[in-house]
């Protein structure tokens, strides 16, 4: 068990590569917060897991949530050891029809939380010499069209991600980013209903597939979760197949 007695948060637990996740940490002993606006899902998925996981509903593009969320974990568990900014929230649309609004879903569900909840989580994560784990995409790195206000945030994730871990290094803090590809609820659905667009989103994948939530990611955040990442940090792990080689 490689993460036995820690205690973890992961936002946007009760769906996709965030539930993945949840479900590999508790089998490898940890316990963990899960967060999502999805309240049913987030409940059961929960009640599935015993006493090793506790549900908290809670939109994260609501600040104050954020303090909600660090505490509801350290009074329930009684420390913090590794936060997951897992969830994101986006819209597509061509660079010059991108509103607003879309900016500010981007930017309010995938990068302010996550500057929230690591300001909220360090004085925690100082004592146990913890880890955070945030999300990069192939969007950003690549800058895929139509995905501007996507890529805008993942991309400043990688930077706020960057100078935390200068920041916090001497604290014996790790910051690190993976950038998935995976197969989530949302992409199989998408591909059901447009079973022509699945060879476009492997085409530029030299293993030909998409990942496997609870198999090809969740484990690489197991890994940055536990001892053997602990001289890792500022890095972002490509678990994407090989579409995108970071030189
Ligand atoms: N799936 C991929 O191939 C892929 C590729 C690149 C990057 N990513 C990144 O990986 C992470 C997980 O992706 P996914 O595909 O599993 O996402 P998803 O959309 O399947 O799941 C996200 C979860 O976050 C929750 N959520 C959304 N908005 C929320 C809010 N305001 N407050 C609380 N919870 C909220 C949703 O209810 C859902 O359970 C994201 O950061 C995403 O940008 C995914």
């Amino acid at each position: 068990m490689r993460l036995e007695g820690k205690v973890a948060i992961v936002t946007g637990g009760a769906g996709g590569i965030g539930k993945a996740i949840v479900q590999a940490y508790v089998d490898e002993g940890a316990k963990v917060l899960l967060v999502d606006v999805n309240e049913e899902a987030g409940r059961d998925f929960a009640a599935n897991l015993g006493d090793a996981a506790h549900f908290l509903a809670a939109d994260l593009s609501v600040e104050a949530n954020a303090a909600i969320i660090v505490n509801t974990a350290v009074e329930h568990f009684g420390k913090l050891d590794v936060l997951v900014n897992n969830a994101h929230a986006s819209r597509q649309a061509p660079f010059v029809e991108t509103s607003m609004a879309d900016f500010d879903l981007s930017f309010g569900t995938g990068f302010w939380p996550v500057f929230w909840l690591m300001r909220e989580a360090h004085p925690h994560l100082l004592q146990t010499k913890g880890s955070v784990i945030n999300f990069a995409s192939g969007a950003g790195l690549r800058g895929n069209v139509t995905q501007a206000a996507y890529a805008a945030a993942k991309e400043a994730v990688r930077g706020l991600s960057r100078v935390a871990a200068n920041e916090w290094a001497a604290d014996g803090i790790n910051v690190n980013l993976i950038s998935p590809l995976a197969l989530t609820e949302g992409v199989a659905n998408f591909i059901a209903a447009h079973p022509e667009q699945e060879k476009t989103l492997t085409k530029g994948t030299p293993m030909k597939r998409l990942g496997d939530p609870r198999n090809d990611i969740a484990p690489v955040a197991v890994f940055l979760a536990s001892a053997d990442a602990q001289y890792m940090t500022g890095q972002t792990l490509m678990t994407d197949g090989g579409s995108v080689m970071l030189r």
